[in-house]
């Protein structure tokens, strides 16, 4: 945990909003999963953050990524990842998406059968199964149920399974992901022994990659018994994709009090909002917060500055009472789709990233500059 005293020193230099991470605590969410997955091949879902200086990290740490878009690809390729450590996913692939990935020679994660006529030739794939489970997270993050919009019916598993063979592709295992932010041990252990019971359809194969999703405070170790249980049953090899658990403790959303007031509520304002950190909003997501001040505990909701009745980061926050404006709040657990989901809305420049790496602050993305927000417009005349 970075202290009040280097949190101030990268707000004073690099201004604010700003997203900090504190690259200690990435190797060491990293050094867990490597340890609760033993012999495991991690692929970084990095929609999570896909900034190039944690990719690097990363990466040289001998972590692969799961990529889902043509710029998460591009990423990848842009950090001279190898192909057999970049998967490429998503339900809906562009044709550059299947070209640039078959140029990278990575492994495709199939989402449907209308596929298999679009894979580059010899493709290497994994098929996604849909487990047609209900699991414990907001709906939004849900992506193992029946009516998900993600996998194969396991009926559709033999055909498809023929298909691929017959195209001259090479079917390397199965894959799914439930869904994100879940807590609960028991939805991955009734999702991964339901995909089990596909090996009676498929026989042995070299991977199962049960993706990512876990919460928090989940019990890795427990996830890591479920599915290496499951990848027994294949004799397979196991592959993980974690997003959130990699990188979301190492970051903090550096914020500064604008002011305070009172309406029907009391609120703390704040120079950072949805545009900057949209979990609160969109999933009714609850980060912990930080208060670089001092005074008696009082309650407030944490407001942005955008003109959305929505626009809050808490509610009900408790804080130090008195906050000026210039005082300083950290908002924590905010380094997975954080500053990946910040957006240009109301034409503010996304935020400026910096990497503490245990004795100096690096910069590791500008604040974006105004001009850069409407130079595509400028472009186009
Ligand atoms: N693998 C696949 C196929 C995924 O779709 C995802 C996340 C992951 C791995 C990584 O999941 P994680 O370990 O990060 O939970 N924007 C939402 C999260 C969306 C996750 C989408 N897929 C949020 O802010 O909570």
């Amino acid at each position: 945990m970075l202290s009040d005293q280097q949190l101030r020193q990268a707000a004073d230099t690099y201004g604010t909003p700003l997203y900090t991470y504190d690259a200690q605590e990435l190797d060491a969410a990293l050094a867990r999963v490597q340890a609760a997955f033993p012999g495991a091949r991690i692929y970084y879902a990095m929609k999570a953050n896909p900034n190039l200086t944690l990719l690097r990290r990363l990466y040289g740490a001998g972590v692969g990524f799961e990529c889902v878009s043509l710029g998460e690809l591009g990423r990848a390729a842009h950090i001279g990842a190898s192909g057999d450590r970049v998967l490429v996913n998503g339900p809906a692939k562009s044709d550059e998406e299947y070209r640039l990935g078959g140029e990278l020679g990575a492994t495709f994660i199939v989402d449907r059968p209308g596929e298999v006529a679009l894979l580059p030739p010899a493709s290497s794939v994994l098929v996604r199964v849909n487990p047609a489970l209900s699991v414990s997270t907001h709906d939004h993050l849900a992506t193992g149920a029946a009516h998900s919009k993600f996998g194969v019916r396991p009926d559709q598993l033999p055909d498809l399974l023929a298909a691929l063979a017959s195209g001259g592709h090479r079917l390397r295992g199965l894959h799914l992901h439930i869904g994100s932010a879940i807590r609960d041990a028991a939805d991955f252990r009734a999702a991964f022994g339901r995909v089990a019971e596909l090996s009676r359809v498929t026989g042995p194969l070299e991977v199962l990659d049960v993706g990512g999703g876990w919460g928090l405070d989940a019990d890795l170790g427990g996830i890591a018994a479920e599915a290496r249980q499951a990848a027994a049953a294949f004799g397979a090899q196991l592959w993980v994709e974690p997003g959130r658990y990699l990188v979301a403790r190492s970051g903090v959303l550096l914020t500064r009090v604008m002011g305070t007031k009172a309406t029907g509520r009391d609120f703390t304002l704040l120079d950072a909002g949805m545009t900057e950190l949209l979990r609160p909003m969109l999933y009714g997501a609850e980060h912990p917060v930080r208060a670089l001040w001092e005074g008696a505990p009082g309650v407030s909701d944490l407001a942005g500055p955008a003109c959305e009745s929505g626009d809050l980061l808490g509610r009900d926050v408790t804080l130090p009472a008195g906050a000026q404006r210039g005082d300083l709040l950290a908002i924590l657990e905010a380094g997975a789709y954080g500053a990946a989901m910040s957006s240009t809305y109301l034409t503010r420049p996304r935020p400026a990233e910096a990497l503490w790496d245990g004795q100096t602050w690096t910069l590791i993305r500008q604040r974006e500059p105004l001009e850069a927000i409407w130079a595509a417009e400028e472009a186009a005349g």
